[in-house]
């Protein structure tokens, strides 16, 4: 195929670098062919509050009351309508979600030396990057990242892990660890919504023990023409959920809608959750990974969180038999988390055409 997963096909820029050079024209390999650039007027004129995406209250689930009918109904249909929706009371404290988003912002404030210390390559994506997918002539994205593995403890590279800040660390485990709490009080609720035991999608993705979590830490710097191109090029993500942690002052998400796209404007403390590849494969396509993207802003700089919650590596994933009506077949072909990632990885943002890939013949 003409390039190897040992190294990316040419050298890699941080969009960081260009960003603070003072360009006031993008480079050519950012430019978008005109069919898939943003039209950027919703961002400015679009103040129509129908068009938030759900806003879900979780507390019931976290407190663990008794009483979670409502909640399991309102995530069920965010997950039919929209495959997105927004958490509040989540259990995760503002103080902790304060201290990710500075020790975050002061690495990648640090000098670009020290973070190429930390450059990462396309067989496991970990560390300090900047682009996704190995095909030369792909044309970029306007944004920067690091991308590490949390859970389970075996995957963990400390070497990969920035040493600076101090505390960086610590508060990101810590944060990891919370958000798989979250994680999985979502994933049962979200189990129970399709009405299969509540334990069901949990297990079908490793257990409580094995169940996987990465970080991508997104820094989309100032663009000059964001009408040119995009932060994050379509696509849906290949796990099971992603909780999203944005800044709520500086829009930059946006979710598609039938043809349309759709602003996500981030509540103060809520985070955004979305449903990934395998639970449209385990549920059959009653839930769907949708599509989303980032688009790039002239005026703010903006920082993201995503934190993926994956099956284990090794585990096949196909459709649940409780889900495939009796009389037909299930829709996709089973193939591994680490499999299906792969493919993903090599091949860059794609919008649903991976998942469609693994549609059964
Ligand atoms: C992602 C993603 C959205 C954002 O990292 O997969 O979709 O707002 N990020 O950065
Ligand atoms: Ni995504």
């Amino acid at each position: 195929m003409g390039y190897s997963l040992n190294g990316w096909p040419e050298p890699v820029v941080p969009v960081q670098l260009i960003s603070n050079s003072g360009i006031t024209e993008i480079p050519a390999k950012y430019i978008k062919p005109p069919t898939k650039r943003p039209s950027l007027e919703s961002l400015e004129t679009k103040v129509d509050t129908d068009l938030y995406i759900p806003v879900i209250d979780i507390s019931p689930l976290i407190r663990g009351s008794d009483h979670t009918d409502e909640v399991t109904h309102a995530i069920s249909h965010a997950c039919k309508e929209w495959g997105f929706f927004q958490v509040v009371h989540h259990g995760v404290t503002p103080d902790l979600v304060q201290k990710m988003k500075d020790v975050w912002r002061e690495f990648f404030y640090s000098p670009i030396a020290v973070k190429k210390i930390y450059s990462n390559n396309p067989t496991t994506y970990e560390g300090y990057g900047s682009r996704v997918g190995v095909d030369k002539e792909a044309i970029l994205d306007w944004g920067d990242y690091f991308f590490l593995y949390l859970l389970p403890e075996s995957t963990k590279n400390l070497d990969k892990w920035p040493k600076l800040p101090p505390n960086l660390r610590e508060i990101t485990e810590k944060y990891g660890e919370e958000v798989m709490k979250l994680c999985k009080v979502l994933i049962k609720a979200i189990s129970k919504s399709l009405s299969l035991d509540e334990s069901y999608m949990l297990k079908a993705f490793g257990g409580d023990d094995n169940i996987a979590e990465t970080l991508r830490v997104n820094y989309y710097p100032k663009c000059p023409q964001p009408e040119l191109t995009l932060g994050l090029s379509p696509h849906s993500d290949p796990g099971v959920i992603t909780v999203l942690l944005a800044d709520e002052h500086v829009k930059g998400c946006q979710v598609k809608k039938g043809d349309s796209w759709v602003d996500i404007k981030p509540i103060n403390g809520a985070f955004i959750v979305n449903i990934g590849d395998q639970i449209q494969v385990l549920s059959n396509a009653i839930y769907k990974s949708v599509e989303h993207r980032v688009v790039a802003n002239a005026q703010s700089e903006r920082f993201s969180f995503a934190l993926f919650c994956n099956p284990r590596g090794d585990m096949t994933i196909g459709s649940a038999p409780e889900l495939v009506d009796p009389l037909s077949k299930p829709l996709y072909d089973p193939i591994t988390f680490d499999e299906y990632r792969m493919y993903v990885r090599t091949r860059g943002p794609l919008g649903k055409l991976q998942v469609e890939s693994l549609k059964a013949a």
